[in-house]
């Protein structure tokens, strides 16, 4: 059973649907779209709970982690998938969205993290999984604030994995290069481009092929933990 945040768009939904089609009960985390999280539902049964959860709210991830209990009987697994982008170069952003990025994207981590920690000690498969970025690790201009967020949750990952290893508890980060959702529709055709030309397989990913990296690191790789995944077609190589 597991808590997938952001579950109803993009990369997020296309997990919902593969965690579903293997049977797994799914809390389906959504923020403002709550017609396509029903739609989720109404495609998949009631193996999809729909949950509103906002990523900036210590209640809000407190009560996502107990819907999810409490309806399924346990919880197995996190996938933190929710974020939010926001960027440009340096000096033309301000400080305000600049900080609403990193704080959304990673001090949404110490909150449901601490909210799940008792109920994953239960499960005897329990993991977290980071959505992070390849461009938290190579970077990318106009991304400072959106690269020091994702590199930050590498940075969580690796230490949680360290203080809950003893627990069984496996946590591992996903970093996708260039993905096709809603998050990237307004990328300018120029810029479109140029990012197919620098990944090695020439074109953006599918969000199922994201989701099917997530899926792998969540429930099939028992002995990896502090693992970081890239799935960008070369674009960082
Ligand atoms: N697309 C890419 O190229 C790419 C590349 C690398 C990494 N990623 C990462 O992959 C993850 C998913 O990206 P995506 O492209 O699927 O994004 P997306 O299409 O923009 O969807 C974002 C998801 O996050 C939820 N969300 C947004 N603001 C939220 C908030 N304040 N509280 C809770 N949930 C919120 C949205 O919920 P509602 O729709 O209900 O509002 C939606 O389900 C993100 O962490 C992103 O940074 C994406």
């Amino acid at each position: 059973m597991v808590l997938v945040t952001g579950g109803s768009r993009g990369i997020g939904a296309a997990i919902v649907r593969r965690l579903a089609a293997r049977g797994t009960g799914v809390g389906c985390g959504y923020h403002s779209s709550a017609e396509r999280a029903a739609a989720l539902v109404a495609e998949l049964g009631p193996r999809v709970l729909p949950i509103r959860y906002e990523l900036s709210s210590e209640n809000s991830a407190a009560d996502a982690v107990a819907a999810t209990r409490e309806h399924f009987g346990k919880l197995d697994a996190l996938i933190l998938n929710a974020g939010v982008w926001d960027g440009g170069l340096i000096e033309r952003l301000d400080h305000d969205r600049w900080w609403r990025v990193v704080e959304h994207n990673v001090g949404s981590l110490s909150h449901i993290t601490r909210a799940a920690l008792p109920a994953l000690r239960s499960s005897d498969r329990p993991s977290i999984l980071l959505v992070s970025s390849v461009v938290g690790l190579i970077g990318h201009a106009g991304d400072t604030a959106y690269g020091s967020a994702k590199a930050a949750m590498v940075g969580f990952a690796r230490s949680l994995a360290k203080e809950v290893g003893q627990d069984g508890i496996r946590v591992n980060v996903l970093a996708p290069g260039f993905v096709d959702t809603d998050m990237t529709s307004a990328v300018p055709e120029k810029a479109r481009q140029r990012i197919h030309t620098e990944t090695v397989l020439g074109r953006f990913g599918t969000a199922d092929e994201i989701a099917t990296a997530a899926v792998f690191l969540s429930e099939d790789a028992t002995y990896c933990t502090g693992t970081v995944l890239n799935v960008d077609g070369g674009w960082s190589l």
